[in-house]
Parts: structure tokens; C-alpha cells; sequence
């Protein structure tokens, strides 16, 4: 078959799966690693973005899903479920879909992206919107999988997290070591718990002679790792990490301590403008949590914890479609301008 396999096949040593499983992929991984020259003269780094929006479903949760959905597949299951703010849903969805398995997903009402939703609806998802949050949904999920014939594939499913590690392979594979630094936005901390366990089985095979400090960065409101306790009410414009009791807790601990990184906050007007200036000057449309691991690297670069001449990888971890009402919410500043055929070049100022 030519082309890239997906990150099973890719990382066939690294991933294992059961005996004479059927893999189940939509060719997920192999991601852009893009030089961010903008990013890079405003921080005196070299700043890379790794782009997770351009996986089959926009975000990164389908490195995981291949794996999850490949186990759940061998095994005989009929049916998945996961507790999701939408990017889960959309990537369960879609490989549970081509495994020929139902999708039960669980969505707290009201609070997750247009795109989501609509990529859930059309793989032909059971969506139930739950009246709570993220957290209270995640609990359900966790209950139904115990009580009924139904696999939980949301991160707290070990095997997800061993594809999430392929993303931290393919940027060593591609830099030739590890980066000084890699930023990650944080909302159930599985997939910053990957990349460390990425990295520190590349280091421990000795792929790579050192290893990142890991950067962790919560919205202000819903920032539970940075205050050190859960957060009854998370609120956040990045409803992706709208998460107030993240399940990879202790994990995610472990790769900040570990690696000498940290977690830190930034707040919802911050995370907007590294999402605007991700699209203006890098030319990178990515969801607003996605724009977090930017708005951190530009607070960390700005008080002096980033130390200039680093290598940096911001990770971008959805895609900017997935999100569109908050593109043109309070982003426009000029309204699309009406102009009759003839007065298109006048209206351009070209002469
Ligand atoms: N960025 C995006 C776009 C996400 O969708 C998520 C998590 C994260 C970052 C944070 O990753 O949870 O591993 O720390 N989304 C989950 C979901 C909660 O349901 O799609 P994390």
C-alpha cells in the first residue's frame, strides 16, 4: 500500500496490538512539524508548531483512537462510548464507524464546537448531551463502560495513550533529538503524559540523548493543575480544556517534575490573541484550546522562564474549522464588504 501507513504500522515495534488484530486506521500521524518564524523572533527561540489539525479528523486524538479502536475491534465489543468536549467524539466516531462498531458519545449541553458536533453527526454517532460539564460526563462514561458490554475509549484507556506517544516519536524523528522545550495546552492531561512517555522511551532506547522540559498551560479558568485542586465550574472560550478534574492527574505531575518543566495559566484573552496571531502571521488556523500551548509560550518568553536560544515545539492540537463561530466572533473587525462586480479592484485599492 503506498504512502504513510498510519502510526500503527509507522511505529509497529512501539505500538503493539493483539495477535492478528485488523488495524483500524484512517492513515492518522505524520503531522507537519512547521518552523514558526514569527514565533521565532518574538521569543529569540526556534519555534516549531507541530500540527495536529491536519490528522483525518483535525485533531490529535485520532493517534490514540487507531490504537483504542483497533484493541476494542479484537476483542469482540459491539459498541464504544467516551465522554468528550468534542474532539474524543469525533475522532471515536469516525474509527469506530470504519470498524464497523456503534458510538455512544456524551457531550456536556451546550458547551462544545460546531465542527465537533457536526463531524459526530455524520459518522453516525448516539450523541447524548449531558447537563454538566466535561468531568460529570467523563464519570458517566467510566459507569456505563463498567455496567454494560461498552469499551471506554476516552484517555483513561491505556492503549490511547500509547498512540499519543507517535507525535513526540515523529518530532525527534524529524529534529534528530528532542527540543529543548515543548509547550502543550492541558484539559484531562493525557495526551502531555504521552509526549513524556514518548520521550522518555526514545531516551531510555537511546534514540535521543536528552529529553524536554515539559510546559504545561491550563486557561485561566479551568486550571486545576496550576492551583493544585480540582475546579468545581471550569469556564473557558478553549472548550476543549474546559476540564476542572483532570483524570491524568498524577501522570501529567510526573512529566512536569520529571522533565524540570511547568504548568502555568493563561487567560481566555490571551489564548485569542495567540489564536489570531497564529492565523495571521504563521498562516496556521488552529481551535482556540490549540492556541494555549502559544499563549504560553509567549508569557513564559515574556518573564524570562523561556531561556532565549531554545528549541521550541509548541504542539497545535485541533484544527481551526472545528471551531468557526469563534472565528468570526469578535474577530472581525471589518465586515465582509458588499461591492458590485465592477468595483472589486476600486474596492482593493489596486490600480
Ligand atoms: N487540545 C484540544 C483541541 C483538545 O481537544 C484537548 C482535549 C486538549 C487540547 C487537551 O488534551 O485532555 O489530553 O490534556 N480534548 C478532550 C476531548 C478533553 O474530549 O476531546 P488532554
Amino acid at each position: 500500500r503506498p504512502g504513510w501507513p498510519g502510526v500503527i504500522k509507522a511505529y509497529a515495534s512501539r505500538i503493539p496490538i493483539p495477535e492478528g488484530a485488523e488495524i483500524v486506521t484512517l492513515g492518522e500521524g505524520n503531522t507537519p512539524l512547521l518552523f514558526a518564524p514569527h514565533l521565532s523572533e518574538l521569543t529569540g527561540c526556534t519555534v516549531y508548531l507541530k500540527v495536529e489539525g491536519a490528522n483525518p479528523t483535525g485533531s490529535f486524538k485520532d493517534r490514540g483512537m487507531t490504537v483504542a479502536i483497533t484493541h476494542a475491534k479484537a476483542s469482540g465489543v459491539q459498541a464504544v462510548i467516551c465522554a468528550s468536549t468534542g474532539n474524543t467524539s469525533a475522532s471515536a466516531a469516525a474509527y469506530a464507524t470504519r470498524a464497523g462498531l456503534t458510538t455512544a458519545v456524551l457531550v456536556p449541553q451546550g458547551k462544545i464546537a460546531m465542527g465537533k458536533m457536526a463531524q459526530a453527526v455524520l459518522y453516525g454517532a448516539r450523541i447524548l448531551q449531558i447537563d454538566g460539564n466535561f468531568d460529570d460526563c467523563l464519570e458517566l462514561a467510566r459507569k456505563m463502560a463498567a455496567d454494560y458490554p461498552v469499551t471506554l475509549v476516552n484517555s483513561v484507556n491505556p492503549v490511547r495513550l500509547v498512540g499519543q506517544k507517535s507525535a513526540a516519536w515523529e518530532i525527534c524523528d524529524a529534529l534528530g533529538q528532542a527540543p529543548d522545550i515543548h509547550c502543550l495546552p492541558v484539559g484531562n492531561a493525557g495526551n502531555i503524559t504521552a509526549y513524556w512517555a514518548g520521550y522518555t522511551e526514545y531516551a531510555a532506547d537511546k534514540v535521543i540523548s536528552t529529553v524536554p522540559r515539559m510546559f504545561g498551560f491550563q486557561a485561566a479558568g479551568a486550571a486545576p493543575l496550576v492551583k493544585g485542586e480540582p475546579v468545581p465550574n471550569p469556564e473557558t472560550v478553549a472548550t476543549a480544556i474546559r476540564v476542572g478534574s483532570p483524570a491524568s492527574w498524577d501522570s501529567a505531575v510526573q512529566a512536569k517534575t520529571a522533565s524540570g518543566g511547568l504548568f502555568e495559566a493563561v487567560t481566555d484573552e490571551r489564548i485569542l490573541e495567540a489564536y489570531r496571531l497564529l492565523a495571521r502571521r504563521e498562516g496556521v488556523f488552529v481551535e482556540p484550546a490549540s492556541a494555549t500551548s502559544v499563549a504560553g509560550l509567549l508569557l513564559t518568553a515574556a518573564d524570562g522562564r523561556l531561556p532565549k536560544g531554545s528549541t521550541v515545539v509548541c504542539t497545535v492540537t485541533g484544527h481551526g474549522l472545528k471551531d468557526p463561530a469563534t472565528a468570526l466572533e469578535g474577530n472581525v473587525e471589518v465586515e465582509p464588504l458588499a461591492v458590485d462586480p465592477s468595483a472589486v479592484a476600486a474596492a482593493l485599492e489596486l490600480s
